[in-house]
């Protein structure tokens, strides 16, 4: 299974194509456009998102509401691109919009800067276009689909927004709790911390300033044994890490308890193991977050991401024009102040991507019928 993605910000679509998914995986549009639908939504995002209704389109691989096993097609198309035809068409630009909407004050935290020394070019919206989340919009389409393949085989995965710029959401929660995290304004389930990050967020916004934050992500239902000890490459959380990393703004991933394994003794970190005629062999705790030794060991798996704050300062950082040289301050176009809840959705969708990979290199198959009768053999 693959997925490969393409599209730039302003440009006509952005466009998905996932390879290798078995056929009569059923795909509904509803549950796809409403994921689209989140990813747009939390407190503290820019205008783009009052300009763009996200609605994705199967162009190909799907016929009457399932796939047939050939390459699924997914796009998305930018309502923007009605405003910037003239200088983002693949056929001749407006040279003159081309040069007003050229950007050359190249912005602290972006690709911007070392994009147009890489690619040789001396305007760097031929870098940003690609770079921005907006690629993200994409991504989550596709990641409904790989939700879908995983859902078939009682695989789901979950969310909720722990930290906004150091307001902490301090609650520990059930996979149940954590589902509810979606009603909220800001991802976090703890009203107290929630009244206190949309403070700060105000504050931040008023300030010309920006905020990042902690998503955790779980997954509940997964067998144990997927990914393997026996490549670095097939560790399943070395796949993980990857695919959340991926993500613009993700700046640190962690399994289980993290960073908090390196400050206490052996003790309080690795979790016993137990057997019950019912459950099998369970673990007492779950410390590890669902993953020994690459492979998932039937706990629920526990991941969190943090997010640096968003790049784009209204009040602009110190820079210097790529062109002339000259110090200056950095450009700012319309963006988010905070994009945290955003972000708990296209982690989501990085997950299931990642696990739906890992799931059919083990398990094969051309059909879900197939998928789902080797899924549940295993022990
Ligand atoms: C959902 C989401 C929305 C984002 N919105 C913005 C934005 O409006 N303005 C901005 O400057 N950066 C935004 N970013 C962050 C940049 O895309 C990102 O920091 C940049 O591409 C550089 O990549 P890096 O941070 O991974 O190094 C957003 C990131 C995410 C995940």
């Amino acid at each position: 299974m693959k997925l490969t993605t393409a599209g730039e910000s302003h440009g006509k679509a952005l466009v998905a194509i996932i390879e290798g998914l078995p056929a009569h995986l059923r795909v509904d549009m509803q549950n796809v456009n409403a994921k689209l639908a989140l990813r747009q939504s939390g407190y503290g995002r820019g205008g783009r998102q009052k300009i763009e209704k996200d609605q994705a389109e199967i162009l190909t691989g799907v016929r009457n509401g399932e796939t047939l096993g050939s390459p699924v097609t997914l796009c998305i198309y930018n309502k923007d691109y009605a405003n910037w035809e003239a200088c983002m068409s693949a056929g001749a630009c407006d040279e003159a919009v081309m040069q007003k909407k050229s950007l050359t004050k190249v912005r602290p935290g972006h690709a911007d800067l070392s994009g147009v020394i890489k690619y040789g070019q001396t305007d760097a919206r031929n870098i940003l276009e690609r770079a921005s989340a907006r690629e993200t919009a994409i991504r989550v389409a596709a990641g409904a689909v790989f939700a879908e393949y995983l859902s078939a085989l009682g695989v789901q995965i979950s969310s909720y927004v722990k930290e906004i710029c150091g307001v902490k959401d301090t609650g520990e929660y059930t996979f149940a709790d954590v589902q509810k995290a979606k009603t909220t304004q800001t991802g976090m389930l703890d009203e107290q911390a929630e009244a206190l990050a949309i403070e700060k967020i105000t504050q931040l916004k008023a300030d010309g300033d920006t905020a990042g934050g902690v998503v955790e992500i779980r997954v509940k239902g997964l067998k144990s044994g997927f990914g393997s000890h026996t490549t670095y490459d097939s560790k399943l959380d070395a796949r993980l890490a990857q695919s959340l990393m991926s993500i613009q703004a993700v700046k640190g991933v962690e399994v289980g308890m993290g960073f908090g394994v390196a400050s206490v003794s052996g003790k309080a970190v690795h979790d016993e193991i137990a057997y019950d005629e019912n459950k099998g062999f369970y673990r007492t705790s779950n410390r590890a977050g669902g993953i020994e030794g690459g492979m998932s060991n039937g706990e629920e798996i526990v991941l969190r991401i943090a997010m640096k704050p968003i790049p784009t300062l209204m009040k602009g950082l110190k820079t210097v024009d790529y062109v002339s040289k000259q110090e200056t301050v950095a450009a700012a176009e319309r963006s988010d102040v905070c994009a945290i809840f955003a972000l708990s959705i296209i982690a989501e969708s990085a997950v299931a991507k990642t696990l739906a990979e890992t799931v059919a290199e083990r398990l094969g198959g051309d059909t879900m019928e197939e998928v789902t009768a080797r899924y549940n053999a295993l022990p």
